[in-house]
């Protein structure tokens, strides 16, 4: 096959996804496995550069495996893992820390941002390198290209500057990847406040749809949305934002073109719309709840995909790894 290799990851998280995990990243997952040969792994190593309980980091691996199994995610045609199955991150991650300048390290952003949050006593060096092991996770596969959102930029110019530095002192050895960023348009906000994206860390209970909740909840949840005192149903996310977000989430989920929507609900009013919408976001999580069931109840069913994704993966990466140990020395 000649397709375009891309390489994601996504936090294991102690529950469900919510609607901007699957429409903004997850979904377009999904599409990139019919055109790309996609490599997509939970990102256990990188979880624990916080805080975690054992136990429930075992289980939100599984659990945020068993969701992207159920939102479609297809092992035959992707190559999905667990990260720490696959030794050679850590390993790759050590040489990549010894090509990765002080300096540039102290310049990525998302560090300041994160570090802030967990106090000056709280921050792991494993906090620090985490960009670097996103190097290793990223070059280990040979990646053309990375899907992320925006604020992974800089992560993916630095993988970009190391790799290439790797090339030029010891030969072509790594794939040099682009950043592949997802879809602006697909941005979910919050449904009590759509001046702010939805966010499991800063949405309030009633702002964000978590996938795995009853549909009953949810669907109330979206007949409650905040709109504005206007009643005409028009994408406009300046001046309204709540309407748009919801004729955003309706138009991903259905195929449906917004300009058709705003169509089909002209002078029906913004009760009608969130009525309705309330019933396609229920469709699409009812069995999406399912199947995510059915794989957290069937252990070894999804032990067994994960373990031959590991494997397709280990074959990769073993390879990069032999690679880069004869290169430097070892
Ligand atoms: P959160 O922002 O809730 O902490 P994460 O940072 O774990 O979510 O995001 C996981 C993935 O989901 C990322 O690829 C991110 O870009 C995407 N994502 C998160 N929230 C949204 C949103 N509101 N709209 C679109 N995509 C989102
Ligand atoms: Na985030």
């Amino acid at each position: 096959i000649d397709r375009p290799r891309v390489l994601s990851g996504i936090q294991p998280t102690a529950g469900s996804f919510h609607l901007g995990n699957y429409l903004g990243a997850v979904r377009q997952w999904v599409s990139l496995q019919e055109t790309h040969d996609a490599f997509y792994m939970v990102v256990d190593l990188h979880a624990i550069t916080v805080p975690q309980d054992p136990e429930e980091l075992r289980r939100s691996s599984r659990l945020a495996a068993a969701q992207l199994l159920a939102a479609g995610l297809d092992p035959e045609r992707c190559t999905l893992f667990v990260q720490s199955h696959v030794p050679e991150h850590a390993q790759l991650a050590w040489v990549m820390n010894c090509f990765t300048g002080f300096g540039e390290a102290s310049r990525m952003t998302q560090f300041k941002d994160k570090s802030a949050k967990q106090g000056a006593e709280g921050t792991t060096v494993g906090l620090f390198t985490y960009p670097i092991l996103q190097i290793a996770d990223i070059l280990l596969y040979h990646a053309d290209q990375v899907p992320v959102g925006e604020d992974q930029r800089q992560h993916i110019e630095l993988t970009r500057d190391v790799a290439a530095r790797f090339n030029g002192r010891f030969g072509e050895t790594f794939t040099v990847p682009a950043p592949y960023i997802l879809k602006e348009t697909a941005k979910i906000y919050d449904l009590q406040d759509p001046a702010v994206k939805m966010s499991k860390s800063a949405s309030s209970p009633k702002g964000i749809i978590w996938l795995l909740d009853e549909p009953k909840k949810t669907a109330k949840k979206v007949r409650s949305a905040v709109t504005d005192t206007d009643t005409v149903v028009r994408y406009d996310p300046e001046a309204k934002p709540g309407v748009s977000n919801l004729l955003g989430i309706y138009s991903t989920l259905t195929g449906r073109s917004v300009a058709e929507l705003e169509q089909a609900y002209a002078g029906k009013g913004y009760g009608a719309l969130k009525t309705e919408l309330a019933e396609v976001v229920t469709d699409w999580v009812t069995p999406f709840r399912t199947r995510t069931e059915e794989y957290m109840g069937d252990p070894e069913t999804l032990d067994a995909i994960l373990a031959k994704g590991a494997e397709k993966a280990r074959a990769v990466a073993a390879e990069t790894l032999a690679e880069v140990y004869d290169k430097v020395g070892f």
